[in-house]
């Protein structure tokens, strides 16, 4: 049998695309029965200095020469941010190039075109790079006889690396970023990491491939960690929790609750115990069965191994995996959650404050399952707070509770919210 090559252009050699074009040199271009020929590379500065060196006449800046090359099958996106990334790829499929990227941000905000397109000229699209703590799992979030339930992840190791950082090395937020960038854990602008902005994309692209259709960004509740503090994880633990960004998708009949935000997990849970850039995601389906599975969330091996993965489908010839498009279910606002939260007030030390703010809780129907009242984190004042742990409560209970105890002349702050995720396993 005649073994086939994939003639490859790749757009990027950052990070991600080294990883990709060293793991092909150093394979001598042949992964199993398949050859992978590096046509082009395209990149943006020419006066950079490369660690790799390419066979002469490969590296470029101008994306015509993988664009108007009728030999290249097969396009890698590894550049990332959404211009000009997405017009590449969108070019790339309607040339009728398979096209495999690494990039969230795009497939979130334009998944659905992304996927008409790829399905239009019959091309491959391989997504498998834009969550890689998921990637393993992609084909039987897509094929599963039996219907998705629930995700629960961590997907993003920057956040991970910072909030296990907190906790470990007893050092603040923007330390530990500092950190991280050093590492090379965090993406080109470390505000998505921190904002929730790249979790709540790695979200949308998993709905995307589970439902068949995309949720918009603005439709998801999207909270990221800047307003968690080293006491916040100190007090979370004394409590039994870890905090940790969650990304949360939960689906009821014709109804989808899907959110981002800080949140803390039982101690002993297995999602609260990855530690740094360590990723991971459960799975319920309808029928309860749970599975999970823990990852690198970022690096250049694992994800340039994502990517092989899907040069070799399309070596393989595999089409296009996408369930069939279903009618889009109603997204709940966060105010309809219901969960446990852990509430932060920092109040004038004085007899009555406690009783006052329990009476406003109640009068919203929130009841307290345990309060911890802590000395003064101020030398000189004479301000302490007050960490309370609710039993389930809807959220927009909570949230007028909390605008009225704000406006009490004792309160000296704004009051902090976390949610309280108790049904990981
Ligand atoms: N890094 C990770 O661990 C990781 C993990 C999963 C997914 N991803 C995703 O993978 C993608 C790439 O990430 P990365 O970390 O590899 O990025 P990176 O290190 O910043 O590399 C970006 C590459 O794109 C090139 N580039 C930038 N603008 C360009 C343009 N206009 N035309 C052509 N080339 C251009 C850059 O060229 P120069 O070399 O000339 O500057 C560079 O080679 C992103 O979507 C990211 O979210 C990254």
């Amino acid at each position: 049998m005649k073994e086939k090559t994939l003639h490859i252009g790749i757009f990027g050699m950052g990070t991600v695309g080294t990883g990709v074009v060293e793991f092909l040199m150093r394979k001598k271009g042949k992964v199993g029965n398949f050859h992978f020929s590096i046509e082009k590379v395209v990149v943006k500065n020419p006066k950079k200095k490369r660690d790799i060196f390419l066979p002469a006449g490969v590296l470029s800046f101008n994306p015509r020469d993988i664009l108007n090359n009728p030999k290249i099958d097969t396009v890698i996106e590894v550049i990332g941010g959404y211009h000009p990334a997405g017009e590449l790829v969108l070019e790339s499929l309607e040339k009728g190039k398979n096209v495999i990227t690494a990039n969230k941000a795009i497939l979130a905000a334009s998944g659905d075109k992304i996927f008409q397109k790829a399905l239009e000229n019959n091309c491959y699209l391989g997504v498998r790079a834009s969550n890689i703590a998921a990637y393993r799992l992609i084909e039987s979030l897509i094929n599963s006889p039996s219907q998705i339930e629930k995700i629960t992840g961590i997907f993003n190791g920057t956040c991970n690396y910072i909030l296990t950082g907190m906790e470990k090395k007893n050092k603040d937020l923007s330390h530990l970023l500092k950190e991280a960038q050093t590492m090379g854990y965090a993406e080109a602008n470390p505000a998505e990491d921190i904002n929730g902005q790249d979790t709540a994309h790695k979200l949308i692209v998993l709905l995307g491939i589970t439902l068949g259709h995309f949720p918009s960004t603005q439709s998801i509740y999207v909270e990221g960690i800047t307003n968690i503090t080293l006491q916040d994880v100190i007090y979370a633990k004394e409590l039994g929790y870890r905090i940790k960004l969650l990304a949360i998708a939960q689906r009821e009949e014709n109804s989808l609750e899907a959110r981002v935000h800080p949140a803390l997990i039982p101690d002993d849970r297995w999602l609260a115990r990855l530690e740094g850039v360590e990723n991971g995601l459960e799975i319920r389906d309808e029928a309860g069965l749970e599975i999970g599975m823990q990852a690198p969330g970022a690096g250049k091996y694992p994800t340039a191994t994502a990517i092989i993965e899907d040069l070799i489908c399309v070596a393989q010839g595999k089409k296009l995996l996408l369930p069939a498009q279903n009618s889009p279910l109603n997204l709940k606002s966060i105010g309809e959650v219901e969960t446990k939260y852990y509430l932060k007030f920092y109040a004038i030390d004085k007899a009555g404050v406690l009783a006052r703010i329990a009476n406003i809780l109640g009068e919203h129907d929130i009841s307290i399952e345990s309060v911890i009242q802590k000395g003064k984190e101020d030398k000189k004042g004479n301000i302490v707070p007050i960490i309370m742990l609710t039993h389930y409560s809807q959220e927009k209970n909570i949230q007028k509770a909390l605008e009225e105890i704000k406006k009490l002349p004792v309160i000296k702050k704004d009051p902090l919210l976390i949610r309280v995720e108790e049904g990981v396993f």
